[in-house]
């Protein structure tokens, strides 16, 4: 696991990285590259990268094929907060992304179970994920696999941890009854399985989280320390994440 301090130019690099993956992978309409996505603030600086690298030429998703990490249950998709709405604002409708190859859990699916395991289904028809870019939250998860989860866990329905409730309410007005409490997330295992992993973890208040994730043991009351055990991982950070090392 390689971990990396750069304040201020953390989103420029991961988005080159991943040009440069893309590229050596050179994907085709038969082996596309599959990249598994995350939401939240802390991606939003390498998907407007991506999107620049894009426009200037630099890049294409023809044939990239995404997956995304996780998604509020009940949320209507065209909420301006559901995930859906947070990707196709943020990434999907700059670039030449092809909209089947976007994959995206469906949080009204009429059987969420089912929804859960067409999805790990659907990871696997297309060989398994290239690179999981990923961010955690303030406890530690990684996509909503809060505190507790089994490091086995595959994509499932899971009940937000109340700091999570709290730490997401400012998406919701600032009102922690708006946010859903329920949402649909890959495992960890899920994430443990993809090729290569990339978590970016900026600000203080990820600052324990960063700390119980490469300075103590796997642990699965902080499931991103997982990563430990991966045999390609980068953590990604700015000094304010560093605090508590
Ligand atoms: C949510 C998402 C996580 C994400 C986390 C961090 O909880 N489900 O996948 O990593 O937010 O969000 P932020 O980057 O806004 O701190």
């Amino acid at each position: 696991m390689r971990l990396i301090i750069r304040d201020n130019h953390e989103a420029s690099r991961i988005a080159n990285y991943i040009k440069e993956r893309i590229k050596q992978f050179n994907p085709t309409a038969e082996r596309p590259f599959v990249l598994g996505l995350p939401t939240g603030s802390s991606p939003v600086g390498t998907y407007k990268h991506l999107v620049r690298l894009f426009k200037a030429g630099e890049l294409s998703f023809e044939h990239v094929v995404t997956f995304n990490m996780d998604e509020y249950v009940g949320l209507p998709r065209d909420h301006r907060e559901s995930y859906h709405t947070f990707m196709w604002t943020h990434l999907f409708q700059h670039v030449d992304i092809k909209s089947q190859n976007v994959h995206i859990l469906d949080g009204n699916a009429p059987d969420l179970d089912e929804e859960c395991r067409k999805y790990e289904e659907e990871i696997k028809k297309v060989g398994g994920i290239e690179l999981f870019l990923g961010g955690i939250g303030p406890d530690g998860h990684i996509a909503f696999n809060e505190p507790g989860s089994s490091l086995k866990s595959r994509t499932r329905v899971k009940t937000l941890a109340y700091e999570t409730i709290i730490a997401n309410a400012r998406f919701f007005d600032g009102d922690i009854n708006k946010v859903p409490k329920l949402a649909l997330t890959v495992g960890v295992a899920t994430v443990m399985e993809s090729r290569e992993v990339a978590i970016l973890i900026t600000g203080a208040h990820k600052a324990v989280a960063l700390a119980k994730c490469i300075e103590e043991g796997v642990n699965h009351m902080w499931t991103v320390s997982a990563i430990q055990q991966h045999p390609k991982a980068v953590l990604v950070c700015d000094e304010d994440a560093t605090l508590e090392l």
